[in-house]
């Protein structure tokens, strides 16, 4: 399995703060946000991603993740020129997914608690599996409606009048069909190549599993300077109580096997005196005690 994170777009809804930074790269308390998609990837046992992002902030990202090989993945880069829907994410990385499936993230999205995504894509069999979170205020999401069995039985994008309360979250996971579904997409009103259609397509075929999200699971949105606020707040709330971190790379990676605790320990070396650098000291002898 492969996977696509989509860390472009606008950010008007931050701006200024977007005027001189992504949205992506913006601060959840103690870390860039992309670290927290990137997490749920690499802790999920994906080994080769490919970030796109707008031509002025790939290089950005760049500087940040670099190829990836520090943590025991391959990062490759693809520019979105312009802003003109999450579908184009899979006509832009077309040869990178080659004959594979994959699963795409959006680079705001950020997730706490549970193992339902590892789960998700060690599970899955073909076709589409998106998953459902219930909210208080599905008109402002793409809202799915599903049966006992997890069918998909509606999904619309912001409807007016919503026949459900789970929004769908921006993280999918696709066969390679997804490829050609995407190429037959016409742009919406918006002038979007939306991501509703393509599971739309797949509904249609009767291949759209919902994978409903648990109780204790949080999905925080960051798209507003209120809402990035609240993110960070909560975010440090759960790391002050629990003594761990969410949406740490490196730590996600040494538990996948994807780094050796020599590697881990190097790569901590070369972190500046910090409190990230101290936590990963700590999970460092943690994880050296365990396996004695
Ligand atoms: P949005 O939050 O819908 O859009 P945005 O990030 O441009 O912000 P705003 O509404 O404030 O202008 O996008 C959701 C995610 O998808 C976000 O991570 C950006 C990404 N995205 C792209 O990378 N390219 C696109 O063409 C679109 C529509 C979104």
């Amino acid at each position: 399995m492969k996977a696509i994170i989509l860390a472009g777009g606008s950010g008007s809804r931050l701006y200024p703060l977007t005027q001189v930074s992504s949205k992506q790269l913006q601060a959840v308390f103690d870390k860039p946000m992309i670290y927290y998609p990137l997490t749920i990837l690499i802790a999920a046992g994906v080994r080769e991603i490919c970030l796109i992002s707008t031509p002025l902030d790939l290089p950005r990202f760049q500087q940040l993740l670099g190829d990836g090989a520090h943590w025991g993945v391959s990062i490759q880069y693809r520019e979105q020129a312009r802003p003109e829907g999450i579908g184009q994410a899979f006509l832009i990385a077309e040869d990178f997914v080659g004959n594979d499936n994959v699963v795409l993230m959006l680079g705001d999205n950020i997730f706490s608690g549970g193992d339902d995504f590892p789960r998700s894509m060690a599970e899955f069999q073909g076709g589409a599996t998106i998953f459902a979170y219930r909210v208080k205020d599905p008109e402002r999401y793409g809202v799915v409606e599903f049966d006992r069995d997890g069918k998909a039985l509606s999904i619309e994008e912001k409807p007016a009048a919503p026949r459900s309360n789970f929004a769908v979250p921006g993280i999918y996971i696709y066969d390679n069909r997804v490829l050609e579904i995407a190429k037959s997409l016409h742009p919406s009103a918006r002038g979007e190549l939306e991501i509703t259609d393509i599971n739309r397509a797949y509904m249609e075929q009767g291949q759209l599993q919902v994978h409903r999200l648990s109780r204790g699971f949080a999905w925080l949105d960051a798209g507003t300077s209120t809402s990035l606020q609240e993110a960070s707040s909560y975010i440090e709330a759960i790391e002050r109580r629990q003594g761990i971190k969410i949406g740490c790379p490196e730590e996600a990676a040494l538990v996948r096997g994807f780094l050796s605790l020599a590697k881990f320990d190097a790569l901590v070396q070369q972190m500046p005196k910090c409190q990230y650098r101290e936590y990963l000291v700590t999970v460092a002898d943690e994880t050296r005690k365990l396996r004695g």
